[in-house]
């Protein structure tokens, strides 16, 4: 509820009955009308452009009925009514001081001891609680294991069916980790990896990943996750000069491993968005190529941070590890989460499919289920 309005030309001053106040600028609420002359009732969608707004736009009157702010604009001499509740959700009248790297609320970061998020297979695709619980861990944690799926070939598309699709690429719709004699990519040995984000050197990277586990009868072979959210979190506390590098400046990432590829990105290991919101880690040692946007004086710093960023990484108190059996899989945010593989012997086999997907998709899924489910409806 509001509990008075008060305007000039170009800016509305609202006080809600909870004491906080807030100013909207004449221009914001004539561009976010929600009327349906400039919202489709239908879809939503905004009906007029940018320039459909006079540029001499002012208000001429703000009250307040039943609680609400009814708005008169000039010259079109149009009236507008913005429920309480709308304002309060879309309110941007408050104080910014966030340094770089801060997160977006509903993000958790976590380290080894975290109980990390398990759903059963059967649950996720069949009850609707359990799908919702499931995306909304992924979306929280970047994490989540799903076991009790069968053991059969490609079982790993069923998985993006609950939320969205798979991301196909060079490597076909999805792809076999097990040993080769010949591989096009270490990951396809039984060397140890060390903890990475996938795909770097594309632009966009496929924002989720799936790993499958068909058999598991190796010696080793165990996953381990690191939240690269939680480890930029520690160089920051640590270093942040050398986060500031990190996120300051593109690296480079190349892969050309196989026939007609050359994928090629110029991105930074941190990623911050314009206001400094921690939203991205790229990391992966083989598939980096050589730093050329990094000025001479400050790369011997890059370098450090680097390493530093790498050790954090490496560090055993920052990893979660676990042994996949058939028919479990994990999903990770491959926008935030690393995951590594310990080296397992050629003795006994390893076989994971893998696949990558978008996460928009999940999110979609998650917002959607979120809005039609309300919790006594379940
Ligand atoms: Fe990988």
């Amino acid at each position: 509820m509001l509990r008075s309005a008060t305007f000039d030309a170009s800016v509305v001053t609202v006080e809600f009955d909870t004491d906080t106040q807030a100013r909207f600028h004449a221009i914001w609420l004539r561009d976010n009308a929600l009327d349906p002359e400039t919202r489709a009732p239908g879809n939503g969608q905004r009906l007029i452009t940018i320039g459909d707004i006079p540029t001499d736009i002012s208000v001429s009157a703000a009250t307040i009925s039943n609680g609400d702010l009814s708005v008169t604009f000039q010259p079109e001499g149009k009236t507008v009514t913005f429920p309480a509740d709308w304002l309060a959700a879309h309110n941007y009248d408050w104080d910014r001081v966030q340094k770089n790297g801060w997160l977006t609320p509903g993000l958790t970061t976590w380290q080894r001891g975290f109980d990390a998020p398990s759903a059963d297979w059967s649950d996720v695709h069949t009850n609707p609680t359990a799908k919702r619980d499931w995306l909304a861990a992924v979306a929280e944690f970047g994490f989540a294991k799903l076991t009790g799926g069968p053991t059969d070939p490609e079982s790993l598309l069923q998985m993006t069916d609950l939320f969205g699709y798979v991301r196909e690429t060079n490597y076909g719709p999805y792809f076999e980790v097990r040993t080769e004699v010949n591989p096009t990519n270490l990951a396809y040995t039984g060397l140890g990896l060390q903890a990475h984000t996938d795909n770097p050197y594309r632009d966009p990277v496929p924002t989720l990943q799936i790993l499958y586990c068909l058999e598991n009868s190796a010696e080793g072979g165990d996953s381990i996750v690191v939240d690269g959210f939680r480890a930029a979190q520690r160089l920051h506390e640590l270093n942040p000069q050398g986060f500031d590098l990190l996120a300051g400046y593109p690296a480079r990432f190349e892969y050309k491993g196989s026939g007609g590829v050359c994928l090629r990105s110029r991105r930074p290991m941190i990623e911050l968005s314009p206001d400094g919101e921690l939203i991205g880690i790229r990391f992966n040692n083989r598939s980096s190529a050589p730093f050329v946007d990094v000025p001479f004086d400050q790369m011997q710093a890059y370098y450090a941070a680097y390493r530093q960023l790498g050790e954090i990484i490496d560090d055993p108190n920052m990893g979660v590890s676990f042994k996949l059996e058939p028919g479990e899989s994990f999903i990770v945010d491959n926008t935030r989460v690393l995951h590594a593989r310990l080296g397992y012997s050629g003795s006994g086999t390893r076989w994971l499919q893998g696949c990558y997907a978008d996460k928009d998709g999940l999110l979609s899924t998650l917002a959607a289920m979120e809005t039609t489910q309300p919790e006594a409806a379940e």
